[in-house]
């Protein structure tokens, strides 16, 4: 479903005008839906299920997930790790690249955020690249701090 806002389109871009998107910790999603959504924003080929097994990934090794559904339609998704104590990491941020720019991602991170705190960690990180520094720091209120990477 596609539907136009007076203006936003141009020949290759079309933007959903959503209806009220909703935002849920640990809401259910298939491997289907995440793959097609990791596919369009981070523009990779569409994985498989049997390559990328989100749901038995997520249900084993993360505190949560963080669900965005504009109706039926999967629009955003978040993986939240955490080290089962005080840490907590967000991961895989996407939102599908026609819902963009509709503070959909600011939600999906205010819903970790909440959650984390509620499940007892105080701190939760991101890692990010350098275009990126006006979505996490700005509009949703990580602190810059030094941080550390090795490719393996
Ligand atoms: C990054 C991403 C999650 C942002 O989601 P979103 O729903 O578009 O973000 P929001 O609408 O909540 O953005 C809020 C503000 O953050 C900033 N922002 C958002 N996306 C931005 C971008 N790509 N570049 C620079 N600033 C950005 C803007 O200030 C924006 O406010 P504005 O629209 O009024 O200018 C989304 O673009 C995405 O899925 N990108 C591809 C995957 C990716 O790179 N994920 C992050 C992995 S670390």
């Amino acid at each position: 479903m596609c539907i136009r806002r007076p203006g936003a389109c141009r020949p290759g871009r079309c933007v959903l005008v959503l209806p009220m998107t909703i935002v849920t910790w640990r809401g259910p999603f298939s491997n289907g839906e995440v793959n097609l959504l990791h596919s369009q924003a981070f523009k990779t080929r569409a994985f498989s299920d049997d390559e990328w097994d989100w749901v038995t990934l997520v249900e084993r090794h993360s505190l949560g997930w963080v669900v965005a559904r504009a109706g039926e339609l999967l629009v955003g998704f978040a993986n939240v790790l955490w080290d089962g104590f005080t840490h907590a990491w967000i991961q895989d941020v996407m939102v599908a690249s026609n819902a963009s720019r509709q503070g959909i991602g600011t939600k999906l991170v205010v819903v970790t955020r909440d959650a984390a705190r509620a499940a007892g960690c105080e701190f939760l990180h991101v890692d990010f690249e350098p275009d990126l520094y006006d979505f996490y720091i700005h509009a949703c209120g990580f602190q810059p701090t030094p941080a550390g990477l090795m490719h393996l």
